[in-house]
């Protein structure tokens, strides 16, 4: 047989499983923002033993935003801190609205919502051109705040968040000080919709295991099915792939036994999630996970400040599309996103089907503290990230 008529199966073979082709440019901006989302989830991870929730994909858009109001070297801390040094600061927004038409398909999702704003005091004036340049590129807004009579100023970002993300997030603060310069406030909600469906009748009150002293009752969702699923020798984690009908994905992440969560935390970079898709492979299981929701709220400025961004949150920080001559330092950066992890499922094809193995597969127990990541297949983009100790707590 002829040799070279083999050849065009191979690249069939090989060429990437999605008919969608990423601009080289776009698949550059995801990957550092890839790195930054999972430094500043290693960063706030470290400091909490609580559940975490984070929406890097809204914050970036939120800081790439003010990115472009800034100066000097105020921009440059604030281009390498978010790992976008060597990009031209000009064409950020136009590679970054390129990004986002790739990522949530040019709008909302029903799945996804998200908001960022920026919020100056009265006495900043804004420049129209800038305004129109963070509304066309980041799909955010600017909008001035009299933050010297606060309960009108805590009423109007809780407003704005609630049209943000569907009426899911209510209040992102209760408090404003009135000496409030500028602020950056970013929100996101989620709801999954995986596919394969769970069958709600096949869902389970369980234990788990908190910790070495807390058990906790939870819904346990059930499926038995094809998965894709890996384990990571070094880390000790395994890692399944939980598909959903609007092409994200989310990455449970399960440490072994007796091997802490923060442990395997402190391995979490962008280099080693992509790894972990890589290894993927598929197997029969019997997947337990449990239900949750997840509402987590974050004031980000010592986080930002110890990924080493700090100018812009000082006296002298340059910010020259907003007051002129005297422009704000940035006072705050509040962050706050909901996620809700259920049997709700659009997947007509696999709702009712209950699948029935010759000989039953193996069990995944979700009933330990994990991280999970939530993301779109096609790009690799890095939606959320998180880690749950408690399903039971938001
Ligand atoms: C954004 O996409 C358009 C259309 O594909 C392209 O012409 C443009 O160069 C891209 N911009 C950047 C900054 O990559
Ligand atoms: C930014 O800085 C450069 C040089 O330092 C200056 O020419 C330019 O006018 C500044 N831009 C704004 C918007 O102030
Ligand atoms: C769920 O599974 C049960 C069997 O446990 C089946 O009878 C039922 O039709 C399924 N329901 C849905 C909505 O898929």
């Amino acid at each position: 047989m002829n040799p070279s008529a083999l050849l065009p199966l191979v690249v069939i073979f090989m060429s990437p499983v999605t008919s969608e082709t990423v601009d080289p440019s776009v698949e550059d901006l995801i990957n550092r923002n890839s790195d930054f989302a999972a430094r500043l989830y290693r960063a706030v991870a470290s400091r909490t033993d609580d559940n975490v929730f984070l929406s890097p994909f809204a914050l970036i858009a939120g800081l790439t935003a003010l990115m472009s109001a800034t100066n000097g070297s105020t921009q440059d801390q604030l281009l390498q801190g978010l790992t976008l040094s060597g990009l031209d600061p000009q064409t950020l927004p136009d590679l970054f609205q390129n990004l986002t038409t790739v990522v949530l398909k040019g709008g909302r999702t029903r799945t996804l919502w998200q908001g960022a704003a920026l919020l100056p005091a009265q006495n900043f004036p804004v420049s129209p051109s800038y305004q129109d340049l963070v509304q066309t590129k980041f799909r955010g807004s600017v909008q001035s705040l009299a933050f010297t009579v606060p309960q009108e100023a805590v009423n109007t970002i809780n407003r704005w968040a609630q049209e943000q993300t569907g009426d899911l997030v209510k209040e992102v603060v209760t408090t404003l000080d009135p000496q409030t310069q500028l602020l950056l406030a970013t929100v996101a909600s989620y709801q999954t919709r995986f596919s394969p469906a769970f069958n709600s009748s096949q869902s389970l009150a369980e234990r788990f295991y908190v910790d070495r002293y807390h058990v906790a009752m939870v819904t346990m969702m059930f499926r038995s099915d094809k998965y894709f699923l890996a384990y990571d020798r070094l880390v000790k984690v395994g890692v399944l792939k939980l598909p959903m009908t609007d092409g994200a994905a989310m990455l449970v992440v399960l440490p072994d036994e007796g091997v802490d969560v923060s442990a395997v935390e402190e391995e979490v970079t962008a280099e080693k999630i992509q790894a972990w898709i890589k290894r993927l492979k598929k197997t029969k299981l019997e997947v337990q996970v449990p239900r949750f929701l997840l509402e987590r709220s974050y004031s980000l400025k010592e986080i930002l400040q110890t990924l080493d961004i700090t100018q812009v949150f000082q006296d002298d920080a340059d910010i020259a599309d907003m007051g002129g001559a005297k422009g704000p330092r940035l006072t705050q950066v509040l962050h706050k996103s909901i996620v809700s992890v259920d049997e709700s499922s659009d997947d007509i094809t696999t709702e009712g089907r209950v699948n029935v193995f010759s000989t039953p597969p193996p069990r995944l127990t979700i009933n330990r503290p994990f991280i999970f990541v939530i993301y779109q297949q096609t790009t690799g983009s890095l939606l959320f990230i998180g880690r749950v100790v408690d399903p039971t707590r938001k």
